[in-house]
């Protein structure tokens, strides 16, 4: 069988966990899953603050529970709001991202009535700051 797009089950897991984002000031729900290389899948939701540079990114969310499972790389990643067009992740995620995951890694950005962008972490971040750059240190 061919599947299109994203894993159903990551985009399941991500839909899900975007029910219990926290998003009382800008009330826009964000919800992420992204299977490790493992296979295990972990999901994050945005959680604000009424500090609002507190609050964190269902990206970064997905991220700390993947660290906090014992996985350490990403193999592909799912995230979805209830925007008109898919929603990409931030800057910020990005480099959080790129940080876990190869350069081909899938990032399926999804809308809540079904439309998808599927972007590679290399075109997301294009010119990533990596170790490397601190080879002279
Ligand atoms: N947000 C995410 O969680 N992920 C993104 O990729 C974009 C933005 C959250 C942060 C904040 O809680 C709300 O969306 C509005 O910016």
């Amino acid at each position: 069988m061919v599947k299109q797009g994203v894993a159903m089950t990551l985009l399941e897991a991500a839909t899900a966990v975007r029910e219990r984002a926290y998003a009382p000031y800008s009330r826009f729900k964000v919800g992420a899953a992204l299977r490790a290389t493992s296979g295990a899948v972990h999901v994050g939701c945005n959680v604000e603050n009424v500090a609002y540079p507190e609050g964190t990114c269902a990206e970064a969310g997905a991220i700390a529970a993947m660290i906090a499972a014992g996985d350490t790389r990403i193999a592909e990643v799912c995230v979805i709001a209830d925007s008109p067009d898919p929603v990409p992740p931030c800057g910020g995620c990005r480099q959080k991202i790129a940080e876990f995951a190869a350069q081909d890694v899938r990032v399926t950005l999804c809308t809540t009535d079904g439309k998808q962008k599927v972007m590679t972490v290399a075109e997301l971040l294009p010119g990533v700051f990596t170790a490397a750059h601190m080879d002279r240190t």
